[in-house]
């Protein structure tokens, strides 16, 4: 797999030649308590949780383990900071912009210490963490210093009695419950947008990959944000998460994850507080492939979109319908470009696929390649694990899927590529709308009319034409149907971080 172009995070360039940079050698991880008011305490409970590296299953360390107690304490200091007369609330909005600059600025500085410790805590390989999410990292943070001040409201015309005008406020609290598959850039896509607003956040990393973040908290101390603007729980979802998602202090929670937690979330934010959701959740995402396409590089495109991050992506590129005509060709092609994919240490330059996250994940997908195999797909390629004991999944591809298919149907999360043929376009956008999901789509061919119509067709929140995962910071991101609600990234983001005061002025008799 190539490296170049790959965008799950605002970033279309390639990854550049050698010299690369080395991981550097993390013996002891510096951040692992809960960080709250700008300090760091251990667990109201005096529990730890260990985090493990998903390439060789050793511990890495063990985190403090935060619960309802600790998210209270969150929410407290986040009250705190982001009321009326706080340093926070009163500070003028081109400091905001500037603290937010001097953390990205940090996050540069300790950029190869924070791929170092993305790729222990995930298994990513280490160019991907380096060049992939730390770039997109840095960029969302960027883009957001430069919207603080440009938050704007709008006036009114009623009549010559009247003055209306809105204004943009803060929301207030913001919580944000985050995956593991890209811990350090969702934390940023959270983060970012909510300081930009003048909120204050509670936030919870994933249990499997809690490292990048807790080094953030110590940056964002440095960077001199106020104590209590940004608050860290590192901890497990039915715990700590659910607490966010039930907290009557906490007036919005963003979420990243599966659809199932998502449908929590939105239950538990009705039945306390009314707090306002966005969710971003899975995708069953279709890719059209015309025979009239570039060939070599939609497979190419198609193939990155299945396999990048192992599959474990909610862009996934998981269903491909191609054409009759050029089937055949594309998944010889496809198989051919498969053998390209190195597996091994993440932390080695050379590799470009690494292991699943945990054994959960690895079981799931190993089931739902094993259904593929029993309900008749024709595996290409891979289609088994690497090794007695280890997390490592061949990337794999099946032909002759057929759409009642597990393979068809389910979110895999894992390196799978189902290849699917279609003969006429009306039944192929059909077949491709026939989901819960709406994330994300792609259509490729050199025809503008069938790019233009097809994607008009296509219920997904993105439309990709001749490219795939490509994202970026000033480009809205979310999804329609089951994959959630609202919108992350670009100046639509600031919608959902805002609340719209309006104020109706009556002025005294005319002159
Ligand atoms: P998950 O949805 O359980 O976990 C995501 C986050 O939600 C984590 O921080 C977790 O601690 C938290 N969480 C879990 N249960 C919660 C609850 N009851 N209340 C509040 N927060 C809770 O996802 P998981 O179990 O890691 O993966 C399961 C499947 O979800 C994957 O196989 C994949 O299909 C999908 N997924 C989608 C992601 C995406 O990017 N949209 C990311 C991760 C998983
Ligand atoms: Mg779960």
């Amino acid at each position: 797999m190539a490296h170049n172009g790959t965008t799950q995070n605002g970033v279309a360039e390639e990854i550049p030649a050698l010299p690369f940079p080395e991981p550097v050698k993390v013996q002891d991880i510096r951040h692992t308590k809960i960080f709250i008011n700008n300090e760091w305490l251990t667990s109201s409970s005096g529990r730890t949780f260990p985090t493990f590296n998903p390439a060789t299953c050793v511990k890495i360390c063990d985190v403090e383990e935060g619960d309802k107690e600790d998210v209270d304490n969150a929410v407290k200091a986040a009250k705190a900071a982001g009321q009326r007369g706080s340093p926070w609330r009163k500070m003028d909005v081109s400091s905001r912009g500037k603290l937010l600059h001097m953390l990205a600025d940090l996050v540069e500085r300790d950029r190869v210490l924070l791929a170092t410790l993305e790729t222990l805590d995930t298994g990513k390989p280490f160019l991907q963490s380096f060049f992939i999410d730390l770039d997109g990292s840095i960029k969302t943070l960027r883009y957001y210093a430069g919207w603080t001040d440009k938050i704007q409201g709008k006036t009114m015309h009623v009549d010559e009695s009247f003055m209306c005008l809105t204004k943009h406020e803060p929301v207030g609290v913001c919580g944000a419950i985050i995956p593991w598959n890209f811990p350090l850039l969702m934390f940023m896509w959270k983060i970012a947008p909510a300081l930009t607003c003048g909120n204050t956040i509670v936030i919870k990393p994933a249990e499997q990959t809690p490292l990048t973040a807790l080094h953030v908290g110590s940056l964002i101390k440095e960077a001199g944000f106020p104590p209590g603007v940004v608050n860290i729980i590192p901890g497990f979802g039915p715990t700590a998460g659910a607490a966010i998602a039930s907290h009557m202090d906490i007036d919005k929670v963003a979420f990243t994850g599966s659809t199932e937690v998502g449908q929590l979330i939105k239950e538990a934010a009705a039945k306390s507080n009314l707090k306002r959701v966005t969710l971003e959740l899975g995708g069953k995402n279709p890719c059209i492939v015309f025979a009239d396409c570039d060939l070599q590089m939609a497979v190419e495109e198609t193939q990155r979109g299945a396999f990048y991050n192992q599959g474990q992506c909610c862009t996934a590129a998981s269903r491909v319908f191609v054409e009759e005509t050029i089937y055949d060709e594309f998944v010889r092609r496809s198989v051919e470009n498969a053998k390209k994919i190195v597996m091994g240490d993440p932390l080695d330059p050379q590799t470009t696929h690494g292991p699943q996250i945990d054994q959960q994940q690895f079981d799931k997908i190993m089931d739902l390649i094993e259904s593929g195999k029993n309900e008749g797909a024709r595996l290409e390629y891979g289609g088994a694990a690497v090794g007695e004991k280890s997390l490592f999944i061949q990337p794999t591809i099946f032909s002759e899927v057929k759409d009642h298919m597990r393979i068809a149907k389910e979110e895999i999360f894992g390196p799978v590529q189902c290849i699917l043929s279609f003969k006429s376009q009306r039944k192929a956008v059909e077949r491709a709308n026939s989901t819960q999901y709406g994330l994300v789509s792609a259509v490729f061919t050199t025809s503008m009319d069938k790019a233009l119509s097809v994607s008009a067709a296509l219920d997904t929140g993105t439309v990709w034409i001749n490219c795939y995962n490509n994202l970026h910071v000033q480009i809205p991101f979310g999804g329609c149907k089951m994959s959630g609600n609202g919108r992350e990234l670009g100046e639509y983001a600031l919608a959902e971080y805002t609340e719209v005061k309006a104020m109706i002025i009556k002025l005294s008799e005319t002159l």
